[in-house]
């Protein structure tokens, strides 16, 4: 028995000397699916997607309408080089090899405000998968000003230590005024279609309506986006916690790290709708003094205050930082990309999941050249960023098809996307963006979400409900008109049988007919309803008459 707790022992020891740290940014070149390169063709699209999703937000940050220009050189052999540049603020010196060689190294993380990126690990992921993939270092060209010179920095990664490794730093000459350009040579596919560099930028340009893109593909030719408004979005604030949405481990490291000394302190100013009031109720519902110092507090007593906290009434969260698109960009949006006949859309009010704010905006984009025999195409936003990966793990996916479609005139199997010509957008906007993963590909189930977005979907869906029955009466009306047309010169016939020949004026009877059925169905151009964009319907059945207007115009499956 001693020889085996001997042998143990020397396994537990030989483990010992196996048993290191692993840096970040070893263990997500191992696991680099999680960052989105699991493929050639999605590294190629997740590469310019970090890099034009890190220049939008720094343009609007600084309060510059952004101007883009990608251009993706084929290098042969599943090589691409894809070089980025922005007009946004660039960036100061030191802080140029840190952001593009280092993980978990940015600007967005520790603060809640609504931006495309939040983790710190987007750009530099890409870097490394470069590097990874090809050996060669990513090009860094920035500028903050026109009097000062353009920084110059080739960079890899060490990825054991997770730092930057300069390669070579130099001084430039820039025709630009400010500005970052990134250049990066990876394995790629590049191929056009759902999920592809292309579409991303589509999208982008349906819900970014202030952007200009211009974007080279790899054969060369040359796509342009131009900006659709010369507003800036509304530059979202940046606020504190929620104490609703805190939860212990939370708390008690802000008890920790507080600069202020008393609990009251501590409260209305790490928080955000903790006024002085507010604050003294917290405290006597945790049965905690107010002039406590926080970090002297014991896990307990945090408990105690957390307690406290859920049993006060707190008001909502402020929702200035939040800057949804808004109904009409939004449709807006729709209409310059996609050609429907029926377009609605619809901005929520905000809400609050685990105390983070966010807003729920839906638009759909109905017939038109779109297929009808398919499922709807489902298109997803996160802080204006299309979502191209995932959609089924996605509760965008699973709010659409929980709702009710039969109701508004849709055919949907259970459990399945409704089928028909349509396109639906759903975009959430929040001060934190629940992603499922670090690649930011597919947005988690929380309750609260799932239920906003029901409910816009439902605000749509009675839109086109209305619109497809008002579509079908008119249809059904004009079938009806030429069916009884066709028997009017056989009713003319019979007349002519009935009364005697002699005398009898065929064409006029026809003719009177004629004018009855006009009279009786007010008057109707016979149209093309589904070759026919952008058909008003209102005039047009106002034109039909008002008989027959009682159909039920779809129900809701809650509310
Ligand atoms: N083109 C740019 N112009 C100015 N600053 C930039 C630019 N690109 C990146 N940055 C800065 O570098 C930081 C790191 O970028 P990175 O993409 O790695 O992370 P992030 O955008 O903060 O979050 P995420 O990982 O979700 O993308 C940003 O937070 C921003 O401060
Ligand atoms: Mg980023």
């Amino acid at each position: 028995m001693s020889a085996d707790m001997d042998s143990i022992k020397t396994k537990a020891q030989e483990m010992a000397t196996k048993q290191r740290e692993i840096s970040v940014a070893e263990f997500f070149a191992k696991n680099r699916h999680l960052l989105g390169f699991d493929n050639k063709r999605k590294a190629l699209m997740t590469t310019v997607k970090e890099a034009v999703d890190n220049s939008l937000d720094a343009c609007e940050e600084a309060g510059i309408l952004p101007e883009v220009s990608i251009d993706i050189i084929d290098m042969k052999e599943d090589r691409y080089r894809i070089i980025v540049e922005d007009n946004g603020p660039g960036i100061v010196k030191q802080q140029i090899p840190k952001i593009f060689a280092k993980l978990l190294y940015g600007s967005k993380f520790h603060r809640l405000k609504m931006s495309r990126g939040q983790q710190g690990i987007g750009i530099s992921a890409s870097v490394m998968y470069a590097q990874m993939t090809t050996g060669r270092p990513a090009k860094i060209v920035s500028k903050i000003h026109p009097n000062e010179p353009a920084h110059y920095y080739e960079l890899h990664i060490d990825t054991e230590k997770n730092r930057p490794d300069i390669v070579k730093e130099d001084t430039v000459e820039w025709a630009k005024e400010h500005g970052t350009k990134i250049e990066l040579d990876l394995e790629g596919t590049y191929q056009v279609g759902n999920q592809s560099v292309d579409e991303y930028l589509k999208e982008t340009a349906i819900t970014n309506p202030h952007i200009t893109i211009i974007y080279t593909n790899p054969k060369a030719q040359q796509l342009i986006f131009p900006r659709a408004t010369e507003t800036l979005p509304d530059e979202p604030k940046e606020i504190a916690p929620h104490p609703y949405g805190v939860e212990l481990g939370m708390l008690f490291k802000m008890m920790q790290q507080t600069q202020y000394r008393t609990l009251q302190a501590f409260l209305t100013n790490e928080f955000s709708r903790v006024g002085a009031g507010t604050a003294k109720q917290i405290c006597e519902n945790a049965a905690l003094l107010p002039n406590a110092a926080p970090s002297k507090l014991s896990r307990v007593q945090a408990e105690q205050l957390l307690k406290g906290i859920n049993a006060t009434k707190i008001m909502a969260p402020p929702t200035d930082c939040i800057s949804p698109i808004g109904a009409d960009p939004l449709e807006k949006g729709l209409r310059k990309e996609i050609n429907a006949e029926f377009y609605a859309t619809t901005t929520r009010s905000p809400a609050v999941y685990r105390g983070n704010p966010f807003i729920i905006e839906v638009g759909i984009a109905y017939g038109g050249d779109q297929p009808g025999d398919t499922p709807v195409r489902l298109m997803r936003f996160a802080n204006r960023v299309p979502l191209l990966y995932q959609q089924g793990a996605c509760v965008m996916n699973k709010a659409t098809v929980g709702t009710a479609w039969r109701s508004y005139g849709l055919s949907q199997s259970q459990g399945a996307l409704p089928v028909g010509p349509m396109t639906i957008i759903i975009h959430i906007a929040s001060v934190w963006v629940p992603f499922t993963s670090e690649s930011k590909e597919a947005i988690a189930h929380y309750p609260e979400i799932y239920k906003e977005m029901r409910l816009a979907l439902q605000e749509v869906g009675r839109k086109l409900s209305s619109y497809v029955n008002r579509k079908r009466r008119v249809r059904d009306e004009l079938n009806k008109r030429s069916f009884i047309e066709k028997y009017i010169p056989h009713v003319a016939e019979a007349l002519k049988e009935l009364v005697g020949a002699k005398g009898f004026d065929g064409r006029a009877v026809e003719e009177s007919l004629k004018k009855i059925l006009e009279k009786k169905r007010g008057t109707v151009e016979p149209l093309e309803f589904d070759k026919e964009a952008n058909v008003d319907f209102d005039e047009e059945f106002a034109r039909i008459g008002k008989e027959g207007d009682e159909e039920g115009e779809g129900g809701d499956d809650d509310e």
